[in-house]
């Protein structure tokens, strides 16, 4: 089979790496791609919301199935675009279609599906600039800390926590009012606030059937003890310690089954990845956000631990028969630490060449927010890569991770050096 990965992150390099490893895959294609992706597969510059331009590519290219690896083309409908036209009509597309993609597009539809389905999250209401007035009330209902979520896709900015309440009933006024967000915060989702550890659950489906992945565990704060501002993500592990076998039957009977289930009855048609954002409070698991795609950088911790030929899952998904096929895991932990560009999540420089990572053993870089240029890799974003490896304990994986990291450099590059530290 062709097949074609949309997206040009860490995640997207994991992807090709995996998918390249499957029999049934002739060539391989990215786009955009990165320097990652470049060395295993085809990289072609377009963007991944320009459906017109991924309909002449799939075309000329005869690919068999499309990979989506972030959620914007899926939000604005990329699967429906494929199905709705005659000729890409037979070509599958891995992750949801429109309507589904709600899930990540919309906080309040979101918020809506859960109760609707009983899925235990965290109380709310939401809000437009209509009734901002009954937003400030239902503030002062709550206890500090306050959770302002804008309701559509904000780059990951769209969440706001806040711990006095004037400052919250302001920030809700700059969101409804002064559209801080733009459109994505036309409405405002108001959430209670839950204490405790975060994880995160995947979840194949095919719309019927579904198969749970390893859990991981990201590190959004750009510093130290989780402090500092968020970023896409600074390293992850995989799995979760305090994810054990009852917590994890916890999460299936009440988070994953009526999930799946609730995808059906709601007639939201479904075949990809489900990302569930959870929160332990107390025992219990309760569910944040979901995203409808991978997380980065959960994929480099995920996939790496998948034995499975991915494509062969892929497959199974198209045809709806997940039932069919046993999921595979690696035993071993993985960790992943991110290597990002010195000022991000703020204003960084790119161009910076990126050296050592010929001598890099034992852990595999996923190249991100990198580029080859003049025959050289040099930094081209804010999260550069993520150096992944394998161990018996998560300690020893991330021990190898930084082992590795030492090796390698460029002009004003930073990492985290806890990843792992609240395990
Ligand atoms: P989200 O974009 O929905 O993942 O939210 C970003 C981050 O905000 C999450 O990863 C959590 O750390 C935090 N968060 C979101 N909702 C809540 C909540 N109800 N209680 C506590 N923290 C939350
Ligand atoms: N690492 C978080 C995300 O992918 O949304």
């Amino acid at each position: 089979m062709n097949i074609l990965i949309l997206g040009s992150g860490g995640r997207e390099h994991t992807f090709a790496w995996k998918i390249s490893q499957s029999p049934l895959c002739k060539k391989l294609f990215v786009a955009p791609g990165n320097s990652g992706t470049a060395e295993i597969a085809q990289n072609v510059n377009i963007s991944v919301t320009d459906f017109e331009a991924v309909k002449e590519l799939v075309v000329s290219k005869a690919i068999d199935m499309v990979v989506v690896g972030p959620e914007d083309p899926l939000v604005e409908g990329i699967h429906d675009f494929f199905l709705d036209d005659e000729v890409l009509k037979k070509v599958p597309v891995i992750g949801p279609q429109k309507a589904a993609a709600q899930l990540e597009g919309s906080k309040e539809f979101a918020k809506e599906f859960l109760f609707r389905h009983n899925i235990p999250t965290a109380a709310y209401q939401s809000f437009n600039a209509q009734n901002v007035e009954e937003g400030y009330h239902f503030l002062e209902t709550l206890n500090a800390p306050y959770v302002l979520k804008a309701d559509g896709l904000a780059a990951g900015k769209g969440v706001v926590i806040l711990n006095d309440l004037n400052e919250a009933k302001a920030e809700l006024k700059r969101m409804l009012v002064d559209a801080k967000f733009g459109k994505a915060s036309t409405k405002v989702v108001i959430e209670e606030f839950l204490n405790g550890i975060e994880l995160s659950c995947f979840v194949l489906t095919d719309g019927k059937h579904y198969k749970i992945l390893p859990t991981a565990k990201d590190y959004k704060r750009i510093g130290e003890g989780d402090t500092g501002l968020n970023t896409g993500g600074m390293g992850a592990v995989s799995p979760v310690p305090f994810a054990d076998d009852d917590f994890m039957q916890k999460i299936e009977e009440r988070i994953v089954k009526p999930t799946v289930l609730g995808l059906q009855k709601d007639s939201l048609p479904y075949k990809g990845f489900i990302f569930i954002g959870l929160i332990k409070v107390g025992n219990d698991p309760k569910v944040i956000e979901y995203n409808v795609r991978m997380g980065d950088p959960e994929t480099e911790v995920v996939l790496p631990r998948l034995k499975n030929d991915l494509v062969e899952l892929f497959i199974a998904l198209e045809k709806q028969s997940l039932n069919e096929k046993e999921i595979s895991i690696d035993e071993r932990a993985a960790t992943t630490v991110m290597l990002v560009s010195g000022g991000y999540p703020g204003a960084y420089e790119k161009g910076k060449v990126i050296s050592g990572l010929e001598t890099i053993e034992g852990s595999i870089p996923f190249h991100a927010g990198a580029i080859v240029k003049d025959g050289q890799v040099v930094t081209s974003g804010g999260r550069v890569m993520a150096i992944t490896s394998y161990g018996d304990t998560y300690q020893e994986a991330i021990k190898k991770s930084y082992e590795n990291i030492e090796k390698l450099h460029f002009d004003k590059m930073n990492y985290r050096k806890d990843i792992g530290f609240d395990l």
